[in-house]
């Protein structure tokens, strides 16, 4: 790669996570730029936080490839990622800068598996999911280290904050695919989904049998052949009448947000019959996918990454939680 890529792009920043993204950036003093196909809402979020901008829609291959110019990383957060991901992929293929999105969308997962070759030629890291999966996938491979032939994974997700208008037009695209497992290193639909109670520090809470997407991202950092999710709150998508509905604020204040953490409680079975569990104890959701896609960057601009599809965990493994902060991992006996 040229070495005088050195910046970063952030595509969608306009919107409810990709402004705290941008703040974020800001806060760590990252050379970035940002890009979205608004054009009053990208200037007038660029003049505030004062840096450069590009205006495109998300189609246009040469727009892509101008604003890449000069960048070493770019984080999508222009979701859903189902209309958007494809585009920024390739263009990152084509541009040589390694992608990042925080997709909570299976799909995208796959599709940066697809291009595993592709990215790999153009010498990238490509990871769908580098949001809330970046202290899930650490916490994963945590555990999958403390028992020799690890064979079960169950994961707990305890969401704080509510949900953004953006999540919520994107569950859709979740809540479509069902209860979804992997089994013996398959993907398959989980006939008999229960729910389980998992322990996050003092607190147990009943978790509902729901796909977040380590089914994919975690099997990729482990490869271990049978992994169940679970959430602790209802994916809003079977709940909200009108996806459409104008009403919905934008999120979560950022009050709100400071109100409560996220927990991920993880349990893996090894072949022997041993069991080991741990839990993260993080900021709440729209506060820990910023802090956690930035330190996935931030380490990319120090050229510290891998080549091709990767998940959080395939590529930092455990060592990244020590770039989110006031974010803990706690072993359980
Ligand atoms: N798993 C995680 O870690 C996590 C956490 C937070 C959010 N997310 C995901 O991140 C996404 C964004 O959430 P949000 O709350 O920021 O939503 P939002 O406030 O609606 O913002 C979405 C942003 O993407 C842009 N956008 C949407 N569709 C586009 C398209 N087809 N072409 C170009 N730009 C497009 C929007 O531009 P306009 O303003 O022009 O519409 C806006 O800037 C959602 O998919 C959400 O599920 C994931």
């Amino acid at each position: 790669m040229n070495s005088k890529k050195n910046k970063l792009l952030i595509y969608g920043a306009t919107g409810y996570t990709g402004k705290i993204i941008a703040e974020r950036a800001k806060e760590l003093n990252i050379d970035f730029e940002i890009a979205g196909r608004d054009p009053d809402k990208t200037r007038k979020f660029a003049e505030e936080i004062a840096v450069d901008y590009h205006i495109f829609d998300v189609d246009t291959e040469y727009a892509w490839q101008k604003a890449l110019l000069g960048k070493q990383v770019l984080i999508n957060a222009a979701g859903p990622f189902k209309f958007t991901a494809e585009q920024a992929m390739r263009a990152c293929i084509k541009a040589g800068v390694h992608y990042l999105d925080i997709s909570a969308e299976m799909e995208t997962y796959r599709l940066a598996e697809l291009l595993d070759e592709e990215a790999n030629a153009a010498g990238i890291q490509l990871i769908s999911g580098a949001g809330l999966f970046v202290s899930y996938d650490a916490l994963v491979v945590h555990l999958s280290k403390l028992v020799p032939e690890p064979e079960y994974l169950r994961v707990g997700f305890q969401h704080y904050g509510g949900f953004s208008r953006g999540s919520v037009l994107s569950s859709k695209n979740i809540a479509d695919l069902g209860t979804l497992i992997r089994r013996n290193g398959d993907i398959v639909t989980n006939p008999d989904p229960k729910s389980k109670i998992f322990s996050f520090g003092e607190q147990e809470v009943d978790c509902m049998a729901t796909p977040l997407g380590g089914i994919i991202l975690s099997y990729k950092s482990t490869g271990i052949p049978n992994i169940e999710e679970f959430f602790s709150l209802k994916l809003p998508a079977t709940e909200v009448p009108d996806l459409t509905m104008v009403n919905l604020p934008d999120g979560p204040t950022k009050a709100e947000r400071a109100a409560g953490r996220n927990g991920i409680a993880a349990e893996i079975t090894g072949r022997d019959g041993k069991v080991v569990k741990a839990w993260v104890d993080a900021p709440s959701g729209y506060d820990l996918t910023p802090l956690s896609v930035v330190a996935v960057a931030h380490r990319i601009l120090n050229n510290d990454f891998k080549f091709g599809y990767q998940s959080p965990g395939s590529a930092y493994g455990e060592d990244i939680l020590q770039d989110i902060p006031n974010t803990s991992l706690v072993d359980m006996i």
